[in-house]
């Protein structure tokens, strides 16, 4: 592949929605944390020796799981302080690849709670978007009818799911184009939830590309049985890349 491809990971959030007693990426299923069982995952792509990780500022459960890795690993690690949302962290990240980065390069940023993501669906996303002048993401079509609920628990109305999809990550586009975006969403205040919506907001085409839907982002406690079983089972998921 022609484009240089930077590795980004956002682990500074605090995964309110978990309501556990540390942040979700901190939380550990078959044996490590989601945070290392995706670092060990990315790991495994040949791309770029370093990878940005993006941590909140004096996180107190980083030094244990950094002392935890394979050495090769944790020298590849450039840790960066994040910001209060996960667009404010993706953008640090961004910053700090600055002295080395080309616009033209490709930055994959990918969730630290979605350790279960297939090694093919990253190779395909990459050939897709080779090309592309902005970049794109990995998404899978809605399966479900989708509800709108009042406050008061009743179906307000129900929206029709056609060429409705489920951004996932990797997100993946030009150095160049997701700094410019992510600045302009920040500089007008706009609250965005990914790098594609940035992007999107800049007029620039942002390509999906279909992924397995069995690559969730940890998000409630019921998550953690099923992304424990998947990867357990997980195999498949590190091949064929
Ligand atoms: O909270 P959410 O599930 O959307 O977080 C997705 C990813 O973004 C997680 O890996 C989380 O650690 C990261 N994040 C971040 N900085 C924030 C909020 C979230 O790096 N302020």
């Amino acid at each position: 592949m022609p484009s240089r491809c930077h590795l980004l990971l956002p682990a500074a959030g605090s995964g309110r929605r978990m309501a556990a007693e540390r942040p979700k990426q901190y939380l550990s299923v078959a044996g490590k944390t989601l945070l290392q069982h995706t670092l060990e995952r990315l790991a495994l792509l040949p791309l770029a020796e370093q990878i940005t990780l993006v941590l909140a500022a004096g996180d107190p459960w980083w030094p244990e799981v950094a002392a935890g890795l394979p050495v090769a690993l944790r020298r590849r690690l450039q840790c960066v302080d994040g910001g209060a949302e996960r667009s404010a962290s993706v953008l640090l990240g961004l910053e700090a690849l600055q002295p080395d980065a080309q616009a033209a390069d490709f930055v994959l940023v990918h969730d630290a709670v979605r350790p279960c993501v297939a090694l093919e669906d990253i190779r395909r996303l990459m050939e897709m978007l080779e090309h592309e002048p902005a970049g794109g993401l990995l998404a899978s079509p809605l399966r479900d009818t989708l509800k709108c609920v009042d406050p008061s628990g009743y179906v307000a109305s129900t929206a029709d799911r056609r060429g409705l999809w489920s951004a996932a990550t990797p997100q993946m586009f030009r150095y160049g184009v997701l700094l410019e975006a992510l600045r302009a969403a920040q500089r007008a205040g706009v609250m965005v939830t990914d790098e594609a919506q940035a992007v999107e907001q800049l007029g620039h085409p942002v390509r999906v590309v279909a992924g397995r839907a069995d690559n969730i982002k940890v998000t409630f406690p019921e998550d953690l049985p099923l992304v424990e079983r998947l990867l357990q089972g997980g195999a498949d998921a590190t091949a064929n890349w």
